[in-house]
């Protein structure tokens, strides 16, 4: 069953009902402001930083779900009525419901009783507003007699303290009304520089600002005491809980439209130029009074409407394919690339199920965020890297998270998660690949962001090596610490007490538990490490590195297989986990996939055994679950993975941000059907038609769906902040398509399913368009190349001579 359908044209997903199984959701912004908003206008905004820089208050775990937003209430003055046109929060009867979620907007429209109302809501790019669009036009034979109510609960800019600290909060309120507009200036009178602003480009007929004024006693959102009365009470907040509410009254004649604007923004001024005047404790309102000036009239606002289309125009048409696979295409050509811009943005931070106060963003996620991000605004990724970085620590260990907004290795969670410097040598090396850009190895970076610790980003990515090899165990695998990828797999946690910890509790010392996944990334991460090192001209360090993964992999063959497939890890007692001496648990996903992808067992056939261990034990109709059999008890020596109801999450889940590893494993073996087979089970467009079962939006990728074990196999939850969109970006774009960046150009490499004829890609790569053609004449995956009409060696296409636009690719598989 559906609950809307993809435009493909317009790239959007239309919603037609408002009642979808979850809240489908979506981003405003992309680059400081933002805000989620859902298919009701549910949702909230922030500045920067989910936690630190909260603009507008939600209150998570509601019912139901979706509460709390941009809504406006529309009242018809003469019988009295009044609805929503966003269905939320008054669910009156609608005709003509629509959500349209596109690219950094979002139009939600309906009717009801002869009146249309459509309301846009976006971020202009460069600024720190969003603007809501309102359309009203009466469709009715009479004139209307309306009145519009807007509200925006402000949240105290602390979201966690915002939620749990009243005894004080309730006293610190503090607004400004000026013209109509509302200034909400909490906290300015003291340490903040910033404040919020909530305008309308009509005349008011009245404002509220103290929440529960414009309410009433023992009323909620769907049923305000100054929406039922037709009449705002211009109440001045003065603690408590401050709002933004504008009244407008409308008369439409038959067949009339009018648009209002209302404008929500966010507002820094400098230190010394808090107030105005100077002496006094008045808002300085002159910067804010500018960017209202502007965007308070209609035909601005819709040019920075047609500014951000052009923008994302620009940013998809950077890779763009034509494949017999209409949700290969949609994914890649719009939603894939456009979930991998909020991964970046919010790394695991804000969204319906991250609540914006638990993590900051996180060093692993982040990298890996940068394999599906880097190539749309390498100047960001380069911004990333350099932040990343620079909270490391002196021994190429890693703050697990960093706070956004400061910048600083965030100590709650600590570090000692052992695989996170690797993904720092994958991040980079992405980052060189798609760029060329070689000087970001020479700047100077700090680590812990001490002053006075600078070196080389390159000697960065050294200590990260030299962290794992410092870090053997007794098997020679490199010891897991905390955790490696799997947060859930805590081998020295051993955890006995309610509500500890799983990722920060230690009660062994560490020196047994082993990781055969971390052996496998280090063997990525080396051997991108040796290429960098060889184009440095450092060709004995290049070796240095090359040997060293021989020898992890050669460590990996002897303690790491387990006779059909790779053993996952060793515990503090030194017993394998993830074998078939294991009674549960006895074959895990992430090392068949890490190191298959990585290129372990290639030449020998252990790879491919590995992969058919896959497919026998772990492939499900909706995707890889993470580990058979599942965990049915809580294992003390295995921490949270065992903590989980079977099925879900780590505990044998499909936990999709692994299914691309095996995906990548399969294009290895040359196996483009079975890639491609995986790709298609967890797509979301591909899993449109089962909306009832999946029951997340169908445009985005999900943490989880729910493993064979579940009750509800097939559900999925958590979606849109995981590392899945960056991995199956990568993975069907650079190995099953095959357009794959290197660090001496672009590849071309497909291994695509048997019965495709071929495609088309245009792709931008360090300034030059590539127009590829790919024809298949065989049914193998071996290429020949023309370039602009020659044919040429091998499958790299060579840079071209400076000054080229476009290049022409041709190539035949065989
Ligand atoms: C979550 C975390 C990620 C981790 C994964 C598996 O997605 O953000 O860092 O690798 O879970 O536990
Ligand atoms: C929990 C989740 C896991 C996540 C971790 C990070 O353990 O199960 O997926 O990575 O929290 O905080």
């Amino acid at each position: 069953m559906k609950y809307g359908y993809f435009d493909d044209q317009n790239r959007e997903y239309v919603i037609t009902q408002p009642d979808t199984p979850l809240p489908w959701i979506n981003y405003l912004g992309c680059q400081a402001y933002f805000g989620i908003i859902s298919n009701t206008a549910g949702g909230y905004s922030f500045y920067r930083d989910a936690r630190l820089r909260r603009i507008t208050r939600y209150r998570y775990n509601n019912a139901p779900f979706d509460f709390g937003g941009r809504y406006i209430y529309l009242r018809d003055e003469v019988s009295g009525g009044f609805w929503s046109p966003s269905w939320q929060p008054t669910r009156r009867k609608l005709e003509h419901y629509s959500c349209r979620h596109g690219m950094g907007y979002t139009t939600i429209a309906s009717h009801h009783d002869g009146i249309e109302a459509s309301t846009r809501y976006f971020v202009p790019l460069d600024e720190n507003l969003e603007i809501w669009q309102l359309t009203v036009t009466n469709h009715r034979p009479q004139a209307a007699d309306l009145s519009a109510f807007s509200i925006a609960e402000f949240c105290l800019w602390d979201a966690q303290d915002d939620s749990t600290n009243f005894q004080r909060n309730f006293n610190i309120g503090e607004v400004e009304i000026e013209n109509g507009v509302i200034y909400h200036k909490t906290e300015y009178r003291e340490r903040r520089d910033h404040f919020a602003f909530f305008a309308c480009s009509e005349k008011i007929a009245g404002f509220d600002t103290q929440r529960d004024v414009f309410l009433g006693p023992y009323r909620g959102w769907d049923n305000p005491a100054a929406v039922e009365r037709g009449q705002s009470s211009n109440s001045v907040a003065h603690g408590w809980a401050p709002i933004g509410s504008h009244h407008v009254k409308l008369s439409l004649k038959p067949g009339e439209s009018r648009q209002i604007i209302f404008l929500l923004g966010y507002q820094e001024n400098p230190r010394d130029q808090k107030f105005d005047p100077p002496d006094s404790q008045i808002l300085n309102k002159k910067a804010a009074k500018c960017v209202l000036a502007k965007y308070l009239v209609a035909a601005n606002a819709d040019a920075a409407f047609e500014k951000l289309r052009a923008y994302w125009d620009e940013l998809l048409g950077l890779c763009q394919v034509e494949t017999p696979d209409v949700h290969t295409n949609r994914m890649v050509n719009v939603w894939n690339a456009y979930q991998c811009m909020a991964t970046f943005n919010m790394s695991r931070s804000a969204s319906f199920y991250e609540s914006g106060i638990g993590r900051g963003l996180g060093f692993r996620d982040s990298n890996q965020d940068l394999l599906g991000f880097v190539h749309m605004v390498p100047g960001r990724a380069r911004e990333r890297i350099l932040d990343l970085s620079a909270t490391q620590l002196p021994s190429g260990g890693a703050y697990h998270q960093y706070q956004p907004l400061t910048k600083r290795g965030n100590n709650d969670v600590g570090s000692g998660f052992n695989d996170d410097p690797h993904w720092l040598i994958v991040g980079v090396a992405a980052y060189l690949k798609e760029t060329g850009d070689w000087s970001i190895l020479d700047e100077p970076v700090p680590y812990d962001n001490a002053p006075g610790s600078e070196t080389p980003l390159y000697e960065h990515l050294q200590r990260s090596f030299r962290y794992t090899l410092d870090r053997l165990g007794p098997h020679g695998l490199p010891l897991i610490g905390r955790a490696d990828w799997n947060d859930c797999l805590n081998l020295n946690c051993f955890s006995d007490t309610p509500g500890q910890s799983f990722q920060t509790t230690t009660n062994k010392d560490g020196k047994v538990a082993e990781s055969v996944f971390i052996a496998g990334l280090f063997v990525l991460a080396g051997r991108e490490l040796a290429e960098i090192a060889r184009h440095r001209g450092l060709t004995a360090e290049a070796s240095g590195y090359l040997a060293e993964v021989a020898k992890m992999e050669a460590t990996v063959r002897q303690h790491g297989w387990d006779g059909e497939w790779f053993v996952r890890a060793y515990d503090d007692f030194g017993r394998k986990v993830g074998s078939k001496e294991n009674a549960e648990g006895k074959i895990f996903i992430e090392t068949q996939g890490f190191c298959t992808l990585a290129g372990i067992g290639l030449e020998d056939g252990l790879a491919v055994r590995a992969l058919e261990s896959t497919r026998k034990m772990l492939a499900t109709k909706h995707g890889i679950v993470l580990q058979q059999p599942a965990y049915s008890r809580y294992y003390l020596e295995l921490g949270e993975i065992s903590s989980y109801p079977p099925g879900y999450k780590e505990n044998a889940g499909i936990f999709c941000h692994n299914n691309p590893w095996v995906i990548i494993g399969e294009t290895r073996v040359g196996n483009g059907d079975g890639a491609h087979d995986y790709y298609s089970r967890i797509n979301p467009s591909a899993r449109e038609d089962i909306s009832e079962v999946h029951r997340c939006e169908p445009y985005v990728y999900a943490q989880m769906i729910a493993g064979r074990d579940a009750p509800t196999h097939g559900e999925a939850k958590n979606s849109w902040l995981t590392g899945t969109a960056a991995w199956n970006y990568y993975a069907i774009t650079q190995w099953i398509l095959g357009i794959r960046t290197g660090y001496d150009g672009l590849l071309i490499a497909p291994v695509i399913p048997a019965a495709w004829r071929g495609f088309k890609a245009t792709r931008k790569f360090r300034g030059v368009t590539y127009r590829i053609e790919v024809e298949r004449a065989g049914r193998g995956n071996q290429v020949s190349l023309e370039v602009d009409g020659a044919p040429i060696q091998g499958n790299l296409v060579p840079l071209p001579p400076p000054g080229t636009k476009t290049v022409a690719v041709k190539a035949t598989l065989r």
